[in-house]
């Protein structure tokens, strides 16, 4: 079978980093090679656009900001992304492009259509085949978050605006699915395995039995 991308989307704070961990050691488990990676960052470049971006010394245009997103988004799905999945790796992505279209277009409102230009340019329209939406309503978020960075430190009003966006465009994307982000760890992973098609990948075929 072909390697899947799979993305997790979801506020900061919604758990992305630990199901992606957990996500990777499920998926090892049953012999399937994966790739774990984040934006912004995942190259070097990368890393180094994610600090400037994160710095809450940086002040910047919300344009700038989309910028340096979908720069280091280019570079990241051409080394990163498009080389393991040309390796048969499966890829685990912690946020894409919908989180451009949900903090810059909804959150910093900027035109939809540009940042879906933008998207397009940068990923050469690759596409994900699963994306999980971890949900969390906003003041859970924020009580969960020690403010550390420059996104961080936005208000309430912002962070409703995002997730109302992301529960808006989550719907439009093909196998894109919301997962509740209050649920403990464990069963966020088990909700996101019982949507993978894992049928062909048990525990027996690593022993090749
Ligand atoms: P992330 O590392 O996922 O932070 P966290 O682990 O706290 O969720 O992302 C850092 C910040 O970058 C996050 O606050 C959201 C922001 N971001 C955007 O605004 N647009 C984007 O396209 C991406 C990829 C991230």
């Amino acid at each position: 079978m072909k390697p899947l991308f799979i993305v997790l989307e979801g506020p900061d704070a919604a758990g992305k980093s630990t199901q992606l961990r957990l996500l990777a050691q499920a998926l090892a488990a049953r012999g399937i090679p994966v790739v774990t990676t984040r934006e912004p960052g995942g190259t070097p470049l990368g890393e180094r656009i994610r600090t400037i971006l994160l710095d809450p010394a940086s002040r910047m245009r919300p344009l700038t900001e989309l910028l340096l997103l979908v720069a280091d988004r280019h570079e990241h799905v051409e080394e990163v992304i498009k080389p393991a999945l040309a390796q048969g790796k499966w890829v685990l992505c912690s946020r894409y492009t919908l989180s451009s279209l949900a903090y810059q277009g909804r959150g910093r409102g900027l035109p939809l259509d540009l940042i879906q230009r933008l998207n397009e340019l940068a990923t050469g329209g690759l596409q994900p085949d699963y994306v999980f939406l971890l949900d969390l309503p906003p003041q859970v978020a924020l009580a969960r978050t020690p403010l550390r960075d420059r996104f961080e430190g936005e208000g309430l009003g912002f962070f409703t605006q995002v997730r109302l966006a992301y529960l808006e465009f989550i719907r439009t994307v093909p196998r894109g699915y919301v997962i509740d982000a209050t649920l403990p760890p464990a069963q966020v992973t088990a909700e996101i395995l019982a949507r993978l098609p894992l049928s062909g990948y048990d525990f027996a075929a690593k022993e090749g039995k």
